[in-house]
């Protein structure tokens, strides 16, 4: 009779709410940490995957968005606004129903998944596609948040950090303790600073005995934070990443640092090679933008920087089917065949 209450409900006295906020939620959180054979074999450690994509609209966003949704609710707002590769749309428009408010999105016109698209269409939000990049869409958002009546609902909003923080607690509540390794994908590097917040608030009250090391991966044509300065024209068929110049990028060095871990780049090769493991030999399909972290484990392993034995989690971000074309692209036609079971047995190969 009990389901899981949402990530405010379950972690309550470590987020800023009090009894009167009114709660807005879609039951987001308490997604699953999936063991992963053949990555524990490949690389000689204990290899888990938090699985983001079975969060409500389909991605991380939704921890963000209960609670920055929230607090726009309380603070009175009757409007929010985000730019978005995607994922923070989706999550936004979701939320902004639920909370009977506006939501304004501001997408780089013609690269984000079509799965996000009609996500942001279909909840109702007003779309702009903005003839630029996402880089681009924030400065947008940031501006009108400024000089018009919209909160602005993208990570730079506090909220959104607190909300995701609450992964990392998952992940050591389901553990016993903090994985001597935690892998993300970084774009906007809001993500990665959620994390080592969480991790680090745990540690400090004794709920883990450690924290773990962060290590983040950009994709190559997108990684401002790997080559130490901005990137223009970033460019990657992970369009979930595609950014060049992270709104976080001090809380990702922070936490890079502070972990003792590192912030690498994955090419768009690895990353759907990756993409493809995971949905063929883990069963786990994924967008392309969230196999850069498992990406980025196996490079290291291939590096040789990853010491047998120890407890790694991988976040998965997103789900695979915000972005379906990479799985049918390359991929053989199914054949067709008449309705007669001799036929299909044997094109089947049973027979
Ligand atoms: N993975 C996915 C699937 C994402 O959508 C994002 C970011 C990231 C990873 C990177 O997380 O930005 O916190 O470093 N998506 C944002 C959006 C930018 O608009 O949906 P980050």
């Amino acid at each position: 009779t009990h389901q899981w209450r949402g990530i405010i409900e379950e972690y309550r006295d470590r987020l800023p709410v009090t009894d009167t906020t009114p709660v807005v939620t879609l039951r987001e959180g308490g997604t699953p940490l999936v063991p992963a054979q053949v990555l524990s074999e490949r690389t000689g450690c204990e290899v888990h995957l938090k699985v983001e994509g079975a969060n409500p609209t389909g991605s991380f966003k939704d921890r963000g968005m209960t609670m920055a949704i929230t607090r726009a609710k309380e603070e009175g707002a009757q409007a929010v606004i985000c730019a978005s590769t995607g994922n923070t749309s989706a999550s936004a428009a979701a939320y902004a129903v639920r909370a009977g408010m506006v939501c304004a999105v501001l997408v780089p016109q013609g690269k984000i998944a079509l799965g996000k698209m009609g996500q942001a269409l279909v909840y109702g939000s007003k779309i702009l596609q903005v003839d630029g990049n996402f880089d681009d869409c924030l400065n947008l958002a940031r501006s009108l948040s400024e000089n018009y009546p919209v909160a602005l609902v993208n990570s730079v909003n506090p909220y959104r950090i607190e909300g995701q923080k609450t992964a990392s607690f998952e992940i050591v509540d389901a553990l016993d303790d903090a994985p001597d390794i935690h892998v993300l994908p970084v774009g906007n590097a809001g993500n990665i600073t959620a994390y080592w917040k969480g991790y680090k608030e745990y540690a400090a009250d004794g709920m883990s005995s450690r924290t773990p090391r962060m290590w983040g991966f950009q994709a190559s044509g997108s990684a401002p934070i790997v080559r130490g300065e901005v990137v223009k024209d970033p460019s990657t068929i992970a369009t979930a990443i595609r950014i060049g110049n992270p709104a976080s990028w001090t809380q990702a060095l922070a936490a890079r640092d502070e972990s003792g871990g590192f912030i690498d780049e994955v090419t768009d090769r690895e990353i759907l090679r990756a993409y493809r493991l995971l949905a063929s030999q883990e069963g786990v399909f994924v967008e392309p933008a969230s196999a850069a972290s498992v990406a980025g484990l196996l490079k290291a392993a291939e590096q040789g920087k990853v010491d047998p034995g120890q407890k790694i989690v991988c976040t998965v971000t997103g789900n695979g089917l915000k972005d379906p074309d990479w799985a049918v692209a390359g991929a053989p036609q199914p054949v067709t065949v008449p309705v007669d079971a001799a036929a299909a047995a044997e094109r089947l190969g049973l027979a």
